[in-house]
């Protein structure tokens, strides 16, 4: 499986570390990474990692400008499309068919080749203009996941929190990374 990873300035980069260090484990997967600008810059703000160390983890990265890059193409063949975590910038730009950088480009070839896009917005509190642009693309199959925590599977860290919301976009893929966290009844003896 191929999937397009998207990581923009949202707060939150720590997730687009999370879900290639849980892709990188997975045989026959395969990640393009493309990385905005203020994604980079939240990485060293809001966490200990570079960006060399995303692009070790992921198989390929691609230059944020680089609209020639192969995942800008629908020829080019990929399974889908995740953008963790999606600014409301972002989620502007491809609710508006606005292509100018790969990332917005990628989603514009994810949608009109019919593939699976995955988007992970964050902001709050949310305005009427970033429920529309949901709205729109919700109506059109894309998933729109905001990292929400779910407390039924009792995290007690922050990273069982990541870990959950990671779990939970790549089911949408059924690529099935963790049992343990799973809602499985008010007996389950996993709680
Ligand atoms: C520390 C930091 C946190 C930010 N958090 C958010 C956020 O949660 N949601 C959002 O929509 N924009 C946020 N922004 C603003 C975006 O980074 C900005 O709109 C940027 O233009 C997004 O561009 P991109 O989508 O190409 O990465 C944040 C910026 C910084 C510096």
């Amino acid at each position: 499986m191929d999937l397009v990873i998207g990581s923009t300035g949202a707060t939150g980069i720590i997730y687009t570390v999370r879900i290639l260090e849980k892709l990188k484990d997975i045989e026959n997967v395969n990640t393009h990474l493309i990385i905005s600008d203020w994604a980079a810059a939240n990485l060293s703000i809001e966490t200990p990692y570079d960006i060399d160390y995303l692009r070790r983890i992921a198989t390929y990265t691609y230059d944020y400008r680089d609209l020639s890059a192969k995942v800008a193409s629908g020829s080019f063949l990929v399974d889908g499309m995740i953008i963790l975590p999606c600014s409301m910038k972002t989620l502007s730009a491809i609710s508006n068919g606005y292509s100018d950088n790969l990332i917005a480009r990628a989603a514009d070839v994810t949608l009109k080749e019919g593939r699976k896009l995955v988007i992970c917005p964050r902001e709050t509190p949310l305005s009427p203009i970033h429920l529309e642009n949901m709205l729109k693309l919700s109506r059109l199959g894309v998933s729109i996941m905001p990292p929400m925590p779910g407390f039924y599977s009792n995290p007690k860290t922050l990273d069982d929190i990541i870990d959950h919301h990671v779990m939970r976009v790549l089911d949408q893929f059924r690529i099935n990374i963790c049992n343990e966290k799973r809602w499985g009844g008010i007996n389950n003896e996993n709680r």
